[in-house]
């Protein structure tokens, strides 16, 4: 699963391209099968605009090496050590699930290999065990929900029923919004965890939410999870009664469209939508609406930005792990996004949070931001950082 950058980008020339002695050999670790494979790809898309974008600012070539985790955690360790033991990779970009962030932890520190994680949320990763190796362009599962329990309690919701699938990211995200959720004086009336990868009925827990007395219903589901709850939860008659809120990826614009109306109305909290308002992201949108036909989703620009940060700490004069993994965390450019830095106590991204509601757009649905909640770097939860020598 090999290939150049130049053939990634459709520059290839057909001339034989002797081997700079400052190429750095990039393994893509992400889920190119299994529930959460549509996410894969997108990072990938995003990625590759991402080098395509900003790779020219440097003299450095990225090699490409692509691996499948999954989404199974014994399966992802296994990848990740064939990156880089048997490829030798200088540097790794992805890894989607928490179960396979928190599986793949200590091959990745033991062994020095920096790794940019590109989505899981996992939030022992920038917490009790964080690395001075995994530095996060995405967002931590604290990070997104916390300001949410926090809003959602100011909007004067008083009762919510959760849910949610059975493993750390799950787990994780209702954690955090409940714990502010009820700190702001809401109630959790109820909560169920669905089990990961094997929910197809979600019916007995909307009855459950419907029975609870719960004047709101807040949720994390992702991919092709996301796509039949959004679904079932309007199929059941629930919105009109129990509005849904949830963290973004439950109406990503991934898949928001194959959810179709019923993902209209619904709430949610993220740290990117298509339909912010700033030149980097104007830019963005329009680099992959080209490509792709469509709007970017928070996985795309999680992509697009780790390849730039690969690209700057290249720029600083990054040559090995070593010296990627502390060039790395100093990284801070204005995105997509807005402004992005990684606290230096956690390597952990800072980055505003927006709320927005899916609303039908022409002849697509779009995301309305209703608020921008500021930027807050998380608790260090724990970490205790290794200085890196150099
Ligand atoms: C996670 O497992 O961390 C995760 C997966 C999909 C979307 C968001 C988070």
């Amino acid at each position: 699963m090999k290939r150049s950058l130049l053939a990634a980008l459709g520059l290839a020339t057909g001339l034989a391209v002797p081997a700079a002695a400052e190429d750095l050999t990039v393994g893509l670790l992400l889920p190119f099968s299994g529930v959460y494979a549509s996410l894969g790809n997108e990072i990938e898309t995003g990625f590759n605009l991402g080098l395509a974008a900003f790779g020219g600012e440097t003299e450095t070539t990225f090699e490409i090496v692509r691996e499948d985790t999954e989404v199974k955690p014994p399966v992802a360790l296994g990848k990740a050590k064939k990156l880089i033991l048997q490829e030798k990779v200088d540097v790794m970009v992805g890894v989607v699930s928490s179960g396979v962030l928190g599986a793949v932890r200590d091959m990745v520190h033991g062994a020095g290999v920096p790794l940019i994680v590109a989505n899981a949320g996992n939030d022992e990763a920038t917490g009790a065990a964080c690395s001075p190796y995994i530095t996060r362009m995405s967002f931590s599962n604290g990070q997104i929900n916390r300001p949410m329990g926090t809003w959602m309690a100011e909007q004067g919701i008083e009762k919510v029923f959760t849910l949610a699938p059975d493993y750390a990211a799950g787990r994780q995200m209702i954690d955090r919004f409940s714990q502010s959720f009820t700190a702001a004086g809401g109630e959790i009336v109820g909560q169920e965890f669905t089990p990961f990868q094997k929910t197809q009925d979600f019916g007995p827990y909307l009855a459950q939410a419907k029975a609870s007395g719960a004047d709101a219903v807040y949720v994390f589901y992702a991919g092709g999870e996301a796509i039949s709850f959004v679904k079932q939860y309007d199929s059941f008659g629930l919105k009109a009664d129990l509005p849904l809120y949830g963290s973004g990826f439950l109406t990503s614009p991934l898949y928001v469209n194959a959810q179709g109306e019923a993902a209209e109305g619904v709430i949610t909290a993220l740290h990117y939508a298509p339909t912010i308002d700033n030149p980097a992201n104007a830019a963005f949108v329009a680099a992959f609406t080209a490509e792709t036909g469509r709007a970017p989703s928070e996985f795309a620009v999680q992509g697009y930005d780790a390849a730039r940060v690969l690209v700057e700490a290249a720029k600083a004069g990054a040559t090995d792990r070593a010296s990627l993994a502390h060039a790395l965390r100093q990284v801070s450019f204005e995105g997509p996004r807005g402004k992005l830095a990684i606290d230096p106590a956690t390597n952990n991204i800072i980055q505003p949070v927006y709320v927005y509601e899916t609303v039908a757009g022409e002849g697509a649905l779009t995301q309305k931001v209703l608020a921008q909640l500021p930027a807050e770097a998380d608790p260090a939860n724990g970490c205790e950082m290794v200085p890196l020598s150099n």
